[in-house]
């Protein structure tokens, strides 16, 4: 299988920022570094996200696991979030993205795959972030990013010392994944997350943003300050980010000197 090269690594940045000339390359490494990572490590802890963005690295996955090239038997993984009030097994829930996508079609062991529920911010009180440490950490967390700077459902205004817990969607945000329910159904207005604390404890964090609409999100998360009002701006303050994007994405991308 032929491996794209970016076409442009921003290698100044203080994070690692690779740029390809199209998304079908973008989402292409995205699923190179997770298979890299599975493949190199013992007990390989993965930090799991859906959307639209990450179908194609999903595709890929499969792909390699039906042709004998990647086995995700000895895997962990958690999810960055799950909405409010819909059943496990509603078709527009993120844990039937999850099956339909990815886990159907792979070895990993249903007990190893876990996404927050409404335990997870109940009882203890961080017990989706106390199982994630129970299974050793992250070893790597894959990242989409809303239009709004978001990541995982941390909206605008998400404190950095935050674990996984329950959040209010914004109006922006749900009308943005609209088109996973059906017509007539309403997005639920509330979600559970990882928070800031629990994404930045990973040990790598891949951020993968394709397409023109998310350019400004990208700006604003890696060119401005660290602030809430950029959740993806928190990235900042991590040492092992990859940000993997198109040149649509990456439009606004100022490269430091
Ligand atoms: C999904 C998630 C979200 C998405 C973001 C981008 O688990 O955590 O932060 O990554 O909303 O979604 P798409 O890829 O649909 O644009």
């Amino acid at each position: 299988m032929k491996q794209q090269q970016a076409q442009k690594n921003i290698e100044s940045q203080p994070y690692d920022c690779r740029v390809f000339a199209n998304a079908t390359d973008a989402e292409m490494e995205a699923a190179r570094l997770i298979k890299s990572f599975v493949t190199s490590s013992t007990k390989p802890v993965l930090g799991l996200a859906t959307g639209r963005t990450m179908l194609p690295v999903y595709q890929w996955l499969r792909q390699w696991h039906a042709l004998g090239e990647l086995s995700f038997a000895q895997c962990v993984s958690f999810n960055l979030d799950e909405y409010c009030g819909l059943d496990a097994d509603d078709p527009s829930s993120f844990a039937s993205y999850m099956r339909t996508n990815f886990f159907d079609h792979i070895d990993m062991p249903s007990g190893h795959w876990h996404l927050p529920d409404a335990a997870a911010t109940s009882g203890t009180p961080h017990t989706y972030d106390d199982l994630i440490h129970t299974n050793g950490g992250i070893g790597l967390q894959l990242l989409g990013i809303g239009r709004n700077g978001h990541i995982g459902f941390n909206e605008p205004g998400a404190e950095q010392n935050t674990r996984t817990h329950e959040v209010a969607l914004t109006a922006s945000t749900r009308a943005a994944n609209a088109a996973d329910f059906p017509e007539g159904t309403a997005v639920p207005t509330h979600a559970i997350t990882m928070g800031i604390s629990t994404i930045l404890e990973a040990g790598n964090i891949v951020l993968l943003a394709t397409g023109q609409g998310k350019a400004e999100a990208l700006h604003q998360a890696f060119n401005g300050l660290v602030s809430a009002a950029c959740p993806a701006s928190y990235l900042q303050l991590h040492t092992n980010v990859t940000v993997i994007c198109d040149e649509a994405a990456a439009q606004f991308l100022k490269v430091h000197s």
